[in-house]
């Protein structure tokens, strides 16, 4: 399978190192504005083909998979085109920058029968798959609350007012949008969808005045009644976690009514009750789930119609339904229904 990769930046470099290591994919081009970065990743990857315009890359007859990994607001544009072209397209996280642009995007892949897939990657983390299992099998009865966190630092990015991170223009919004997807599509796989958001959204540490919310605090209410807590930011510059990518502490508890669970990267992967038992403590490198492992591996295998997608285009526009619900509510002061969100979506 030829992949070309869309993007050099942080996860460019990150798709095409995984994509360099597989027997049966080939990095054959690259496409980066940046000569610098163009010409690293290419001579790193010993990519046959880099393009300093994304054009260039779609129209290209000798790839098979698009990967898109560009600021937010070029998602839509170069995934559709790609579709246009007869490629099957893998796109970064958000899908879009709002439901109306995510909406247009499946539209096409409908209308192409191009396979359309969201690199929401944290589905492949063995801990969160397990949280997914020990969930559907009852393993702490019915869950009722989460309390979920993702304390990241991504000062430099949203202070620099020319970088894309956290301009409404580019990301579509701040740390919401940005990492808060994850978070979000993490909670809706775990517990089902969600019925309604409240939100507070701040510019709290960032002095950049072009930039959107680097800090919220979301209320979520699923449609099973469970509730969530979900505190999120950007602006954590001196955090006492511990200090992984962008320093970013990532958790999440879950209580049911006969267990808790507690999944992140502050301490044991995985850690659990259940009924009386004793507290169950894993490693990531201890948990097999039997789920695939790597998105690149599996989103090939779901190409060749070998596999059913862990994440679909479609769990990537839920998310970002969500999304929009708390920017509503943050703006509004009000709690949100996600229907409304979706109807006004649908006009
Ligand atoms: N799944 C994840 O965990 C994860 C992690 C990081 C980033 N992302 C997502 O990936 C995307 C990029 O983020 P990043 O951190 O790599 O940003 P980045 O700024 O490091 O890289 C983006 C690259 O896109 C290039 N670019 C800009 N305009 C372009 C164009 N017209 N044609 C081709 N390339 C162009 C930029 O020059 C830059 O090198 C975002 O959507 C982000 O949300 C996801």
């Amino acid at each position: 399978m030829r992949i070309g990769i869309v993007g050099g930046g942080v996860i460019g470099d990150a798709h095409a190192s995984a994509i360099s290591s597989l027997k049966d994919q080939k990095l054959v081009a690259i496409a980066e504005p940046i000569e610098r970065l163009r010409d690293g990743l290419a001579g790193k990857y010993s990519v046959p083909r880099a393009y300093s315009r994304w054009e260039e890359l779609v129209e290209d007859n000798d790839v098979d998979v698009v990967y898109v990994g560009v600021p937010n607001d070029l998602h839509a544009p170069i995934a559709i085109a790609a579709m246009e072209t007869g490629k099957h397209v893998v796109c970064e996280k958000p899908l879009a920058r709002t439901v109306a642009e995510g909406k247009s995007m499946v539209d096409k892949c409908l209308a192409t029968g191009r396979k359309l897939f969201i690199a929401l990657n944290h589905r492949f983390v063995p801990s969160n798959q397990r949280v997914k299992q020990m969930l559907d099998n009852e393993a702490i009865g019915r869950p009722f609350l989460a309390r979920s966190a993702f304390i990241g630092n991504e000062f430099a990015r949203m202070d620099d007012p020319s970088n894309w991170k956290g301009t409404k223009e580019k990301s579509g919004g701040g740390v919401v949008i940005d990492n808060g997807t994850h978070m979000i599509d993490l909670l809706r796989w775990w517990f089902g969808d969600i019925a309604s958001v409240s939100a507070r959204c701040g510019r709290l540490g960032i002095t950049a005045v072009n930039k959107e919310e680097d800090t919220a605090a979301i209320s979520l209410e699923f449609r099973n009644g469970a509730l969530a807590e979900l505190s999120l930011t950007f602006a954590a510059r001196h955090s006492a976690w511990p200090q992984g990518y962008i320093g970013a502490a990532i958790r999440t508890e879950i209580y049911g009514v006969d267990g808790s669970i507690k999944v992140g990267n502050d301490g044991p992967a995985l850690q659990f009750v259940s009924g009386s038992s004793e507290l169950v403590s894993l490693e990531q490198n201890e948990i097999s789930t039997g789920m695939p492992a790597s998105l690149q591996e599996h989103f090939a295998d779901c190409i060749r119609g070998d596999a059913q997608p862990i994440v679909t285009v479609e769990d990537g526009l839920a998310a970002l339904e969500i999304v929009e619900a708390a920017y509503r509510s943050a703006r509004e002061g009000r709690c949100v229904m996600i229907e409304e969100v979706r109807e006004q979506a649908n006009r």
